[in-house]
């Protein structure tokens, strides 16, 4: 392995931190590192595996004004290029606007989602409710051969090069890019179009909106999704004609929001409401009402007769209750364990000739964070690979295949003390069938201090990894992840090796 520090970040958090979101798996790095030829554990990189999996990562620099959570820290991407069997490994801060000011200043600037946005020492910022941070921390997806990362609570989209990780900027769209609302967490991109189909919300009506850029970088439509008050949907999905947008009973508490305070508030009296819009306009909005529940991710949906189908996780528990036990943070992190918020997979069939919704348990399994194939977006799928959580934590433990004709799954553990991330499913180059690719995930290991990339049959992922490759250091556990075909990154074909296209 052919190892180089690329470069520091300072960081001004306490040696003695005792934050659980800061420390063990969460730790930060402050370090920056591309290495070439990673050394391989055990196994063997498959030659027909070409491509980049790029993951971000809440990684702070400085302590919040008072109380950190973790949807606060720095974005960092670290991106795993696999070709001709081998593999390079790269990780850099996203120079966002608020990293490089807070730089400047040597310490926290503005508020945290914890915190009143009030009390941010500047009076600008990004979010969905103002005076916050664009970390860029949340989800990173690759469209028109660049990486884009964004912020769960709506911001810019910075650029990244998929491979070297250099920011190159602020997505602009031809000077079309909505900066008064921003785009949210989760955008979608559909391959057979080139497309990205985004949306974004906000406290001012109409609340929602959606858009569509083209594979030329334009915004090609944007129009108003009316809701009844401002909510806080995180995902999207799409079909082949439509994109499914959500207005889910859990949102911001509207008489604290008039003292400045935003706190969510699960309402079970209320339905959950799902639109479904023309991807390009010409029809109205139709809506949908189900059962009462938050969904943080969607799956897929596609079109099947006159219904829409629709899967993500269903929370039984969007609001866990409050036991009073484990102080402070305990309180504060309920809402991150999937244990506590019960997710299930769930279909939801969207009949657009009743207008009527009927809704279905999948599996009695809890997991989050699903993904498929992604050349089956927008089209019908079997297949889900999803992660299941430590109790009572943010943290990921083992890897679970749904086969949704069968109804089985297959599962992989991590080992105690082992947490995975997001998955994403890379097809095998010149694949055909949905599940012929492999699965990739990083791990943080805190038995030896240390990290891997791991890589795993997508038909066999109870086999354990196929591959186990060592990474420069042990990195924080993260967020959302993705997969991109070396094809549809430019310069990865030009290259004679991956850690020459790196340099172009
Ligand atoms: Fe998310």
């Amino acid at each position: 392995m052919d190892v180089e520090v690329v470069g520091r970040v300072l960081s001004t958090l306490p040696q003695d931190d005792d934050h659980p979101y800061r420390t063990g798996p969460w730790r930060p790095q402050t370090t920056e590192w591309r290495a070439e030829d990673l050394e391989v554990v055990e196994g063997e990189i498959p030659a027909d595996l070409d491509g980049v999996y790029l993951r971000n990562t809440e990684n702070p620099v400085h302590p919040a004004l008072e109380r950190y959570h973790p949807f606060d820290g720095d974005g960092m991407v670290h991106v795993v290029g696999f070709r001709d069997g081998k593999a390079f490994y790269r990780n850099r801060f996203i120079r966002t606007d608020g990293l490089l000011a807070e730089r400047e200043a040597g310490k926290p600037l503005w508020a945290g989602i914890a915190e009143r946005p009030a009390s941010s020492p500047r009076q600008d910022g990004w979010g969905a409710r103002g005076r916050m941070k664009d970390a860029s921390s949340t989800d990173v997806v690759v469209h028109a051969g660049v990486a884009l990362t964004s912020f769960y609570q709506c911001g810019d989209l910075y650029r990244l090069d998929p491979l070297t990780l250099d920011t190159l900027g602020k997505a602009e769209w031809g000077g079309a890019f909505p900066y008064d609302c921003g785009v949210s967490a989760h955008t979608k991109t559909d391959p057979r179009t080139g497309e990205l189909l985004f949306f974004n919300y906000g406290t001012d009506e109409p609340y929602m909106h959606y858009g569509v850029v083209g594979a030329d970088d334009r915004l090609s439509h944007y129009v108003e999704v009316p809701l009844p008050g401002p909510r806080l949907p995180h995902d999207m999905a799409f079909t082949e004609n439509y994109a499914i947008l959500n207005d889910c009973p859990m949102f911001w508490d509207p008489e604290l929001m008039t003292k400045g305070l935003y706190a969510a508030r699960f309402h079970p009296e209320l339905p959950t409401r799902l639109a479904v819009v023309p991807r390009r306009g010409g029809r109205p909005i139709q809506w949908f009402e189900a059962d009462a529940t938050y969904v943080l991710h969607w799956v897929n949906a596609y079109e099947e007769g006159d219904e829409i189908v629709l899967d993500g996780f269903f929370q039984d528990s969007p609001e866990p209750k409050d036991t009073g036990e484990g102080g402070l943070y305990r309180r504060m992190f309920r809402f991150l364990a999937l244990d506590r918020m019960q997710t299930r997979l769930h279909r939801w069939r969207l009949n657009l000739v009743t207008g009527r919704c009927t809704e279905e348990r999948l599996t009695d399994s809890i997991t989050e964070f699903g993904v498929l194939n992604n050349a089956y977006g927008g089209r019908r799928h079997r297949y889900t690979y999803a992660a299941t959580g430590l109790e009572g934590w943010f943290l990921f433990d083992g890897l679970v295949r749904h086969d949704l004709l069968t109804g089985t799954e297959e599962r992989f553990g991590l080992p105690t003390g082992v947490y995975g991330s997001e998955p994403a499913m890379a097809p095998r180059v010149g694949s055909s069938a949905e599940d012929d690719g492999y699965l990739v995930t990083l791990t943080t290991d805190m038995n030896d201090d240390r990290s891997e990339c791991l890589i795993f049959d997508a038909a066999g992922v109870a086999d354990g990894p196929l591959a186990r490759l060592r990474l420069p250091e042990r990195i924080s556990s993260g967020t959302h992840a993705t997969w991109a075909a070396g094809e549809s990154i430019p310069g990865w074909r030009d290259a004679e090796s991956p850690a020459q296209a790196l340099r172009l």
